[in-house]
């Protein structure tokens, strides 16, 4: 995907970089995110939307992968963001992020929370809850500053990769339940916060979405309460936000559609239900999160050990594991690869990748056919770049990777490789 090929040398290039290059640059293991191809994305979102002329925000949910140099480069594309916490919103700030563009999401805000958003004066928060309702209420009244909010409703519709469970009951932390009466209160409620505009409503479904069903369960059940809404509360949707989760490719099992689909789909469902519905056509807003930068992230690993069990399987390991990628061990995730220094060598065994960390579960693939390995290959895993930086820890005390951009044959160094020191930086000696 993107501007990844196989070179003369029968090397894996990204971004028009040979993968040995950056390895003998930097070390492994090492991510490396090709951001023309986030660029391309990020514009296709956009220009999916303008090419039906349709009002529109196009949020990066930067939970996928946050730092400085991700939300520097999303803002010169002009994308809205959405970030999830105080230190997301802090790191956005430090990037110069417009925050009138900044949408501001997460289930438990603190008050210090809250109050940094309103300092910052982000473009709405996202209200999860009464308790947050209470208090940007409060704190808005008391500094006599507008904020603008959508309410974040649980529509039940829950999208798991292939099938759509559209529930009665909403058994889920985030937002407020649609069935129950308890989005209505929540509107009725904001009606006499002074300071509190709510802007419209916001629904997340889910993540890794490869149909467009769930999307149109969920814009459906949201337009005809704000129908419901409009006679009783005088209520006016002038924002649906259909969140985030489009899907992407991780191996040849996963078929996402293309992002032009699932917009038209989008646009097509909002249209022709609030014209049902006599609502005027709201803006749409999106989050995307790992759709931006899943598949334009790779990851690159030295193989060390191997071990052999006769008939059963051979492992192989490399020198990272679920410290860097802990999604296959969280959530089964499957991810594929192949050897960066010479890619399209015969494959001829199959191999079992493990990671180095002290849990059997530390397992990055099951069965990945490679050539077969020699001590220090260089294994690419691919699709990594979305909750794989954003998730990684320090189990075992192993140093987080350095995060590369690479883009027409030059590479950046956006995040520096851990070290030793770095890990001990906040201890303190007992004697
Ligand atoms: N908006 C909201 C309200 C969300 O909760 C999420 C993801 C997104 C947008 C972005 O979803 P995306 O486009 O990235 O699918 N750690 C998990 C994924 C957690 C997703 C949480 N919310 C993983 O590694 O698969």
């Amino acid at each position: 995907t993107g501007t990844m090929k196989i070179n003369e040398k029968n090397h894996l290039e990204i971004g028009g970089v040979d993968s040995l290059d950056l390895v003998e640059k930097y070390g492994t293991p090492i991510y490396v995110y090709d951001t023309l191809y986030i660029k391309e994305k990020a514009r296709a979102f956009k220009a999916a939307f303008e090419n039906r002329g349709v009002a529109a925000q196009v949020a990066y949910a930067s939970k996928a992968f946050s730092c400085l140099a991700i939300y520097q480069l999303m803002a010169k594309e002009n994308m809205s963001l959405d970030v999830v916490s105080g230190g997301e919103l802090y790191t956005a700030i430090k990037a110069d992020y417009p925050s009138e563009k900044i949408h501001f999401h997460g289930n438990n805000k603190s008050d210090a929370e809250i109050i940094t958003g309103l300092d910052y004066r982000v473009g709405c928060f996202v209200v999860d809850n009464f308790h947050e309702l209470n208090q940007l209420n409060k704190f808005t009244s008391i500094r006599k500053q507008m904020m603008n909010v959508l309410i974040r409703v649980t529509p039940g519709v829950e999208a798991h990769t292939h099938d759509y469970i559209s529930t009665g009951q909403n058994d889920s932390k985030f937002g407020f339940d649609l069935t129950n009466g308890q989005a209505e209160m929540a509107i009725e409620l904001t009606r006499k916060m002074p300071f509190i505009n709510v802007m419209g409503l916001h629904s997340h479904i889910g993540s890794q979405i490869f149909e467009t069903e769930g999307f149109n369960l969920a814009i459906d059940k949201v337009l005809n309460k704000a129908k419901e809404w409009k006679k009783q509360f005088d209520f006016k949707l002038k924002v649906l936000n259909v969140g985030g989760g489009f899907g992407i490719r991780y191996t040849t099992e996963d078929e996402p559609l293309p992002i032009e689909t699932y917009i038209n789909t989008i646009i097509d469902e909002v249209e022709q239900v609030s014209k049902e519905l006599g609502l005027e056509m709201p803006e749409i807003w999106i989050e995307p999160g790992r759709s931006l930068v899943g598949d334009a992230g790779i990851t690159l690993y030295q193989t060390g050990s191997q071990k052999e069990i006769p008939d059963v399987r051979n492992y192989l390991a490399v020198d990272g594991g679920m410290s860097d990628n802990i999604r296959p061990a969280l959530y089964n995730a499957k991810y594929t690869g192949v050897f960066a220094n010479r890619v399209s060598d015969q494959t001829e065994k199959m191999y079992s990748i493990a990671g180095k960390c002290c849990e059997s579960g530390d397992m990055l693939i099951w069965d990945l056919p490679l050539p077969e390995a020699q001590t220090q290959d260089i294994l690419a895993v691919f699709s990594t770049g979305a909750y794989g930086y954003a998730m990684a820890n320090n189990y075992n005390r192993i140093p987080r990777p350095p995060v590369v951009f690479v883009e027409n044959g030059v590479d950046f160094l956006a995040i520096e490789r851990e070290n030793y020191a770095d890990l001990m930086r906040l201890e303190r000696s007992l004697i």
